[in-house]
């Protein structure tokens, strides 16, 4: 449009430009390959002079007088101009990071539309103030990195931007009230930071919002009720903060299309109101790690698409409503006031649940008993602290995936010997039941076991477990116990 570079080239241009490939494919490099506008490659160079460490080389092809529209992770949409840098490493990698700060020289990129720096893990320094003097900028992620200090108060001069996310640095201090003007955002992600203060009430204003998530903070206060006018929301995560108070009536607005609502590990107290029951469209429900008091609500029985639901840690109490879901993934009603009696109906026909945790709900059952209609994908089952009968070995049987089998506190009552051994398995808590036989050579295979307090008896298999793990028997005995009698 505005780039006079664009125009098509000749057959002249390309037969001149054939011949200097062929004659001169390294020194005329220059020459036919100088395509990025001059501030770019100023800019960009200035960006790598800002990185002391580059392990893994992601900026190698980073060279003066090389097309910088060619170099990784950089893109020119529109003719000689840089649109979009984006650079990220392996979330797991501490090969691919980049270690310095990004240089103000990133303002002489002035078409850029997305900064996108994720997953560098040791880019540090303050927010970058350039950002302010890039009048096209609407993405910005600057994801998993180590950057520092406030956000700045004057955010909101950055008024054109559609999605600004910091998640994953250390900013500290408050969120600026500014954010309020930013009202092109449809996400806002500052999770993982140490921002401190309340929610700023201008965040009313970010009708186009689909997406908060402000979890892993130090933020306090009461959660605003202020998301009458967010209809687009789709998914709001609050977790690991101080919040306190009770869940605003204005989330009720959010009934058609919230998907994700996690507000876990806060001090959040109140009833858990009944519209909730209305999220028809709702996949995950964290409320846990509260103070939520009184009944779940009958409505809940109509959350239908309900893959995820953790109330675990709240002071809730029975009946539980009879649900109506077509599959759950994960389940964790554990430490609340529950009597269920059993495992409930709808989550034995569950046909791709992984994850299911019912620590002291009062259970009362014969575990043999339990014949859950689908056993593949289980990865985790905890049902400690119940008054749970009889033996776990044809669960365990039909579990080939198992990796976390929790039970202890409970009336099991069945010859460890007898019990298969999956080879994914890696946390066994049997402790405090009625367990008898000896102690198998298959528990090498864990990473954390527990059998204390049951009948156990004779020589213990060769172990990197302390003593702890097998105290309370009848007679075992051998290192870390006490030698065997001879
Ligand atoms: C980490 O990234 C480097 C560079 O891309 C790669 O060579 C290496 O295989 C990666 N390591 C792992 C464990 O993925
Ligand atoms: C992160 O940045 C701080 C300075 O704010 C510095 O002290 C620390 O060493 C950095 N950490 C890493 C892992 O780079
Ligand atoms: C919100 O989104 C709609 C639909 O995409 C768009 O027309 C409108 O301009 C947006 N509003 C703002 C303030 O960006
Ligand atoms: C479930 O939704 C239907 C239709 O919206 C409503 O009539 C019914 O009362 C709801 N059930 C519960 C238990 O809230
Ligand atoms: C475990 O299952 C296999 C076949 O699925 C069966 O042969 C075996 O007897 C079972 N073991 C126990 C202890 O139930
Ligand atoms: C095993 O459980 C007992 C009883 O709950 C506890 O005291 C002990 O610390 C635990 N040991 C290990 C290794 O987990």
């Amino acid at each position: 449009m505005h780039s006079p570079t664009r125009l098509i080239p000749s057959p002249l241009f390309l037969a001149i430009a054939f011949t200097i490939t062929i004659l001169c494919p390294f020194s005329c490099l220059r020459v036919s390959a100088a395509r990025c506008h001059v501030d770019d490659e100023t800019g960009l160079l200035g960006f790598k002079s800002g990185i002391r460490a580059d392990p893994s080389a992601m900026l190698a092809s980073w060279k003066k007088g090389t097309d910088c529209c060619q170099w990784l992770g950089v893109t020119c949409l529109t003719g000689d101009r840089v649109t979009a840098l984006s650079l990220g490493g392996q979330p797991n990698n501490l090969t691919t990071t980049l270690t310095g700060t990004i240089s103000p020289s990133l303002s002489k990129l002035n078409h850029l539309d997305g900064l996108y720096l994720q997953d560098l893990k040791y880019l540090s320094g303050p927010f970058p103030h350039s950002l302010f003097t890039l009048p096209k900028l609407l993405f910005v992620y600057i994801e998993n990195n180590n950057l520092s200090g406030p956000i700045p108060t004057n955010i909101g001069n950055l008024i054109q931007l559609e999605a600004l996310s910091l998640q994953g640095n250390q900013f500290s201090g408050p969120i600026p009230s500014s954010i309020g003007e930013l009202t092109h955002l449809t996400q806002l992600k500052l999770g993982g930071n140490h921002l401190t203060g309340t929610v700023p009430l201008g965040i009313q204003r970010l009708r186009n919002l689909t997406l908060l998530h402000l979890e892993r903070n130090q933020l306090s206060g009461p959660i605003p009720d202020l998301f009458s006018g967010l209809s687009d929301l789709i998914s709001i995560s609050l977790s690991n903060n101080k919040f306190t108070g009770t869940i605003p009536g204005s989330i009720s607005a959010l009934a058609p299309k919230l998907r994700f609502l996690e507000l876990g590990h806060n001090s959040l107290s109140g009833k858990i109101p009944d519209f909730l029951g209305k999220f028809h469209a709702l996949d995950t429900l964290d409320l846990s790690w509260n103070h939520f008091s009184g009944e779940v609500p009958k409505s809940f029985a109509n959350l239908t698409k309900i893959f995820n639901l953790d109330l675990s840690h709240n002071k809730l109490v029975d009946p539980f409503p009879k649900m109506q879901v077509k599959g759950i993934e994960s389940l964790d009603l554990s430490y609340n006031q529950f009597h269920l009696g059993r495992i409930p109906e709808w989550v034995t026909t569950s046909p791709i649940i992984y994850s299911l945790k019912l620590a002291k709900c009062g259970i009362k059952m014969k575990l043999d008993e339990w014949k859950p209609a689908e056993t593949y994908f289980y990865d985790y089952i905890d049902l400690s602290e119940n008054q749970i009968t009889g033996s776990p070995v044809q669960l365990l049987n039909r579990t080939d995936y198992l990796v976390g089998f929790y039970a202890s506190g409970n009336k099991l009552k069945f010859n460890l010997e007898s019990m298969r051994f999956v080879k994914t398995l890696k946390y066994l808590d049997l402790s405090s039941n009625l367990v008898y036989g000896k102690v198998p050579k298959a528990i090498s295979g864990l990473s954390k076991l527990n059998v204390s307090y049951n009948h156990l008896c004779g020589q213990l298999p060769s172990t990197k477990f302390p003593a702890s793990a097998f105290a309370g028997n009848d007679c075992l005995c051998g290192s870390p116990l006490p030698q065997c009698k001879a």
